[in-house]
């Protein structure tokens, strides 16, 4: 089953990526050097880098039950940010959240987040991952809010490009269970 392209929640619209958003993604939040420290990808130099992410996004939208989704406020339409699936299996998905710096702060990511895990529950996602710098309070703290729970034994080997390229670091990994 596919998941929705579309989904609304109290203040906030997870829609599919469209290559029209290519100029707001990039000024939004993916070249903000602030906002992709602790991100898994490096940071977009130019918006040929963000072309690329939404070219992804598509194949990945082709190829499994659903991908990432841009969060954008219902109030109006402003790109705030984004979420969504990497599929690492037709049951198993890994997710994370990105929004731009003038949209922290309001609990948007943990209610993009719920939407989430709604949206696998749906679509038949056994397990949502996600892995989280160590230091990064904030964004486990929306994990942990949410109901994914650490797995103390497993430290997962991540490059952070954006701290430090090229080298592998431990990771928190997060689970939830559907
Ligand atoms: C991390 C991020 C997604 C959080 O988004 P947000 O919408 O501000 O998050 P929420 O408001 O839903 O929840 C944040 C929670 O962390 C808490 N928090 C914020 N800063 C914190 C800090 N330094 N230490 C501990 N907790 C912190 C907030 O108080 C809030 O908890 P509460 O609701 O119990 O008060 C946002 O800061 C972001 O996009 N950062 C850049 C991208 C990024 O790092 N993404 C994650 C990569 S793993």
């Amino acid at each position: 089953m596919k998941a929705p392209l579309r989904v609304e929640t109290d203040r906030l619209i997870l829609g599919a990526p469209e290559p029209a958003d290519a100029a707001a993604v990039f000024e939004r939040y993916a070249n903000d050097p602030d906002v992709t420290r602790f991100v898994s990808w490096p940071r977009h130099q130019s918006i040929n880098d963000t072309e690329a992410f939404l070219k992804f996004s598509a194949q990945e939208w082709e190829r499994w039950p659903g991908g990432p989704y841009m969060i954008r406020s219902r109030i109006d339409g402003r790109l705030l940010g984004g979420t969504g699936f990497g599929f690492e299996g037709p049951s198993d998905a890994i997710t994370g959240y990105v929004l731009a710096r003038d949209a922290w702060g309001y609990g948007y990511a943990t209610e993009a987040l719920k939407a989430v895990i709604e949206i696998a529950r749906v679509i038949g996602v056994a397990c949502l991952s996600a892995t989280c710098h160590p230091q990064h309070r904030a964004s486990w703290h929306v994990l942990e809010k949410c109901g994914f729970v650490r797995n103390a034994r497993a430290h997962r080997q991540v490059e952070f490009p954006n701290l430090a390229p090229g080298m592998l670091q431990d990771a928190f990994v997060y689970r939830f269970v559907l």
